[in-house]
């Protein structure tokens, strides 16, 4: 154990957690290469194509309200084990549906299971790591969402290449040669299955435990991971918050959570709106309307998902060091700086060359080190205990709304108005949230989740 009380123990406490940030990217990317697969097979028309798509974000919205509710009756680890659940069942629903209705109802699941990892997973290693380094641990669970999206193109692309070769048994022609889709999806049961079981050596929340009058329990486990002293120290801060908590009995219209929920929010919906999925999902038809031959589409999305994984590790290294706030700054200035440059490419018709490829893969970087991570380290630590659950969801709730109105409208606005005018408006939306984070979007790094109040309410 470290002098800032990073202990192995720790360490593997918030991997393990962070693993709902890869099932949580593996299930939204896996989709984008299973669908063209499902509408052939069962000669899915537009309408019913669609839904495919948005069950899993109408799951993810039930999911986010479910961990609302559970995760302060239940506990953290109950609910996190839960999700785990969602994607096993999903994940093994999907590969063995007998009819597109079964197949919508398990890809809801799914979407229940990254709704619900969204929320508990980051939060619970905000809860649980050190304060001082509380930035990098919730950076893994980013950096497990860029591996599950990068990991769900490979097994898609591998499973395309099975594909090719004949099998001799009838069940494996069916299952590989001719609905290559489910073995896709199945893929998915082994980290879920890897992830439940990583569960089991994993504690309660203390804080959680401290909330439901269970102190001993608590300290019990705050010594297992942390040196004598600074236990100690935590445990009295959560404890004399708690009591506070108590006797003010917050409600999330308390005048004292407003900031920080106005914040939350605004993050939320403005790291959807530099369109970052965009880019992740439509990248490579951006590119092949733009001209550039890219008979391997696989190719540009490896690369873009390759760049968002390495980037990330800046931000493990980086968040806890120069703190939140410049890394939004450094890092919204790239993305306002590549998305207006993509757009001036387009409007100029110079789409040809190398220099679009290079604006695309800057914007990534950027949005890797910063936005990314950034957005939900912040959302995580700034709520009170009592409140931090509802708060959370309220947050996440309003970034899934977000996905949805980008996935909705990305389409229709590149139609409508092409893609100089549609690069613009994510530039547009990302200079608003560099004057927010610079101005209203306040310093957390390095202070206790028990410190946050006062930097809210007092300013410090
Ligand atoms: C965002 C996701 C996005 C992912 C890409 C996350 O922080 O919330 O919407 O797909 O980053 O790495």
């Amino acid at each position: 154990m470290n002098a800032s009380g990073t202990s192995f123990k720790t360490n593997y406490i918030c991997m393990a957690v962070a693993i709902g940030g890869l099932l949580f990217g593996f299930d939204t990317a896996v989709i984008s290469g299973a669908i063209n697969l499902i509408t052939a097979q069962f000669s899915l028309n537009v309408n019913m194509q669609g839904w495919l798509v948005s069950c899993g974000l109408l799951g993810c919205i039930l999911g986010v309200f479910a961990t609302g509710i559970l995760s302060d009756r239940v506990g953290r680890k109950k609910t996190i084990i839960l999700s785990g659940c969602m994607f096993l069942f999903s994940s093994i629903g999907c590969a063995f549906s007998s009819s597109i209705q079964l197949l919508i109802i398990a890809r809801l699941l799914g979407g229940i299971g990254v709704g619900m990892a969204s929320v508990i997973s980051p939060m619970y290693i905000a809860e649980f790591a050190p304060a001082d380094k509380r930035g990098r641990m919730i950076a893994w669970y980013q950096l497990a969402i860029t591996i599950g999206i990068l990991l769900a193109y490979f097994s898609n692309a591998l499973l395309l290449f099975v594909a090719k070769h004949h099998f001799n048994s009838s069940a494996a022609i069916w299952f590989f040669n001719t609905e290559t889709w489910r073995p896709m999806f199945l893929v998915m049961s082994a980290p879920s299955l890897v992830f439940v079981l990583m569960l089991a050596w994993v504690p309660e929340s203390p804080r959680w435990l401290v909330s439901i009058n269970k102190n001993e329990k608590a300290k019990k486990i705050l010594l297992t991971v942390r040196p004598q002293l600074l236990a100690e120290k935590e445990f009295e801060d959560i404890t004399s918050a708690a009591k506070k908590a108590e006797i003010k009995k917050s409600s999330l219209l308390d005048p004292s959570i407003r900031l920080p929920l106005v914040i939350g929010i605004v993050l939320a919906v403005l790291q959807q709106f530099c369109g970052i999925n965009a880019i992740i999902y439509y990248g490579p038809g951006i590119f092949e309307s733009a001209g550039i031959n890219s008979s391997n589409a696989l190719v540009f999305q490896v690369i873009i998902g390759a760049v968002n994984l390495l980037f990330t590790i800046v931000a493990i290294k980086w968040a806890d060091k120069y703190g939140r706030k410049l890394l939004l700054k450094v890092g919204l200035t790239g993305i306002v700086l590549s998305l207006a440059g993509c757009g001036f490419l387009f409007y100029t018709g110079n789409t040809q060359g190398i220099t679009l490829l290079i604006l695309m893969l800057l914007f990534i970087a950027c949005f890797a080190f910063s936005l990314g991570p950034i957005t939900w380290i912040i959302i995580n630590e700034m709520f009170p205990t009592e409140l931090r659950v509802k708060a959370v969801s309220v947050c996440v709730l309003a970034l899934w709304i977000a996905v949805w109105m980008v996935g909705q409208f990305f389409p229709w606005l590149l139609a409508k108005t092409g893609a100089a005018f549609t690069f613009w408006m994510f530039a547009f939306f990302s200079i608003i949230n560099f004057f927010f984070c610079w101005k209203v979007v306040k310093e957390t790094t390095g202070k206790t989740l028990e410190e946050m109040e006062q930097i809210f309410v007092t300013g410090h």
